[in-house]
């Protein structure tokens, strides 16, 4: 395949050209103690140095970095960028649901509101180590909480918006956290969405909480709760506008955020302070070869890893004016992100491959009218991007001027894992390219060996650890090493197939556990199956992926309905509803099939292959069925088989 060259626009005023790439990557894979310390040194501001660069057991799955230093990550992300002159920079520039307002906050005002909210925390009790559950939408204040928590070293839990009540409960209860942040409403694509009645409805009968904290976005009426929920906006008119930022030790924790895997609930992924720190703000700074003046822009929400990475904790550790924003890319029509970029001057812009293929779908005119010289570097994230979404981004978007790059990472890696360098290496479409500084990527065959021929799928597993890598799954380390030090001893196993080419360029192949991809939202079959039980119309459920257009993946239920439950629209709307509160609207499927039966080996196992060949509109072909329990279950189910 032809490799797309280095941009020339990309070429000038670089970080790092392809010499440099692999002069850095090679000593941070001889000496990774000897690389990260320097960096760590260099890149962030410290209380008191660190005595000892790691000490890594991953057999344990006992991971930590820079041992004995303290540091503040507000602090890092603020006050050190007001000390070097650039108070009145653009810290953060927000654009509403709407498009009708927009607002930028300096690095001075950001201190200020980061600072009121934190006395605000304060004064509730709310001390280091504690837990705060935030709940709002894409508003400039969910950025200044989540830095106030940082500030006084309290961990946040932020929950996406579009998570459900049942959602809410879950993470409060695992994290026993005792405050709460919401907001009285959302917006979203023009409608309100109703946060504080949803968290409501999650903690109603949770007695932990003591505090719901509420801002008021569009002063919708709600209910307050009296002696729990207080209206924040007024407490921050007459807080204090400083702060002291906490010392915090390198290995305290900083956040947790909630992801699905291939078993059980959600685990609560937790970051610590700074590793995670410093492995945002340098792959923000190399993957898109950040510029001292750049606008930057990553649309993604911040209930995901990709807005705590890469619209809060890296730009601002790098002093890189970021941009928020509380709408989608359709609203009010496909040329949003566009007009954006023109009003902006946006230099750099990071998305999904749902997105795009959304706005390919939409037509070009809306790309067309506006101005994007501004662009420099194009990034993707989220799943395994398809060559026409690809070629489409580089060519309708970026004018064959900007590089892209695919970003290759998880919730658990806490940043940037392997990706293009816009100036170091040329692309191919599909191709995450090559490992970030640090990161040794391996393809594992199914007995765990290494295998070392080009263009061989296998599991893909990372061999040494790296600063921004997660420490735990929250109140349950036992969880952590079965999950991802188990199965290939002395290896992180990522839970993606991969395999990479004579270049030496890695492609993703996608999940190759029960996990589902869609929209690049996360979702394990497990997690969805047990909501469907647990609407009570479900004797049993098998949950698969199939492809979608849009989504990238979609999801298809097979149903066997309990004895007297109607085979009806009926039933299939109130199963889609309870999936909607109990996990949210991305949650639901697109396809609920009703089933005389599953297809099942003597041993009882699903033959999830067959289910998956049908929902994607296979009708003969099946491979071997012969150790089906009962082999003419298949038939039954394509007969009523359905087309999404
Ligand atoms: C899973 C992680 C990392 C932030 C967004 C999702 C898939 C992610 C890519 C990519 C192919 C990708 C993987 C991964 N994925 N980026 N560039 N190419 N696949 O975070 O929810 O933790 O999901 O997303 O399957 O394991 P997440």
């Amino acid at each position: 395949m032809n490799i797309y060259p280095i941009p020339d626009k990309s070429r000038e005023g670089t970080n790092c050209t392809n010499e440099e790439y692999l002069k850095l990557y090679e000593a941070s894979v001889r000496s990774p103690d000897e690389f990260w310390g320097d960096q760590a040194r260099k890149r962030l501001d410290w209380f008191k140095d660190f005595t000892k660069t790691s000490e890594l057991d991953y057999h344990k799955a006992d991971i930590k970095w820079f041992l004995g230093g303290e540091i503040n990550v507000s602090y890092n992300c603020i006050d050190r960028h007001i000390k070097a002159g650039k108070g009145d920079h653009a810290a953060i520039i927000w654009e509403n649901d709407a498009g009708t307002f927009s607002r930028s906050y300096t690095f001075n005002e950001v201190l200020a509101e980061v600072c009121k909210i934190a006395n605000v925390l304060k004064t509730q009790g709310v001390k280091k180590g504690d837990r705060v559950v935030i709940y709002m939408g894409m508003i400039p204040q969910l950025a200044f909480t989540m830095l106030a928590c940082a500030r006084i070293g309290a961990i946040h839990s932020v929950i996406f918006g579009g998570f459900s009540q049942d959602a809410i409960r879950t993470r409060v209860l695992d994290s026993q956290a005792r405050v709460v942040v919401t907001v009285d409403e959302g917006m979203r694509a023009g409608k309100p969405v109703s946060l504080k009645h949803t968290v409501d409805k999650g903690i109603e009968d949770v007695d932990i909480i003591d505090r719901v904290f509420v801002f008021k976005h569009t002063g919708a009426a709600i209910n307050m709760r009296s002696g729990r929920d207080v209206f924040i906006d007024e407490l921050l008119e007459t807080a204090a506008s400083t702060c002291e930022a906490e010392r915090m030790q390198s290995e305290d924790p900083l956040f947790i955020l909630y992801t699905s895997g291939s078993t059980g609930k959600p685990k609560g992924v937790l970051h610590t302070q700074a590793g995670y720190l410093l492995y945002a703000s340098m792959t923000h700074r190399y993957v898109f070869d950040i510029r001292e003046e750049d606008v930057y822009f990553c649309a993604a929400d911040i209930g995901w890893i990709t807005g705590h990475s890469y619209i809060i904790y890296g730009p601002l550790a790098n002093g890189t004016t970021t941009v928020m924003f509380e709408s989608t890319p359709l609203y009010p029509d496909a040329s949003r992100y566009w007009k954006m970029i023109e009003k902006y001057k946006v230099n750099v812009f990071y998305t999904a491959p749902t997105a795009i293929r959304s706005l390919v779908k939409a037509g070009d005119e809306h790309v067309k009218k506006h101005d994007r010289s501004s662009l420099r570097v194009l990034g993707t994230v989220g799943e395994p991007i398809n060559k026409d979404a690809w070629v489409w981004y580089y060519r309708t978007v970026g004018e064959e001027k900007c590089a892209i790059v695919d970003t290759w990472w998880q919730t658990e890696t806490g940043g940037i894992m392997i990706a293009p360098l816009p100036a170091a290496n040329g692309t191919k479409p599909g191709s995450a390219t090559r490992p970030f500084f640090g990161i040794q990527p391996v393809i594992v065959d199914e007995a765990g060996n290494e295998i070392t021929d080009p263009d061989v799928s296998g599991k893909l597993c990372i061999k040494h650890s790296w600063p921004g890598q997660m420490r735990t799954v929250y109140g349950d380390h036992e969880r952590f090493m079965k999950t991802y030090f188990a199965d290939f001893p002395g290896k992180y196993f990522t839970g993606d197939g991969a395999h990479y080419d004579k270049d030496g360029y890695f492609w993703i192949e996608g999940r190759v556990d029960d996990v589902l991809n869609v929209s690049g939202h996360r979702f394990g079959t497990a997690e969805l199956e047990s909501a469907l039980i647990s609407s009570g119309l479900a004797a049993e459920v098998a949950i698969v992926g199939f492809p979608h257009d849009i989504k990238g993946e979609a999801i298809y239920a097979y149903v066997i309905l309990k004895d007297n439950v109607e085979s009806d629209e009926t039933t299939r709307k109130n199963m889609k509803l309870h999936i909607k509160e109990s996990i949210g609207g991305v949650a639901v499927p697109d396809v609920v099939q009703f089933v005389p039966g599953l297809p099942k080996t003597r041993s009882g196992k699903i033959m999830r292959r067959v289910l998956r060949k049908i929902a994607a509109g296979e009708r003969e072909q099946f491979g071997d069925i012969t150790t089906l329990a009962e082999p003419e279950i298949v038939q039954k189910i394509v007969a009523g088989s359905i087309k999404a």
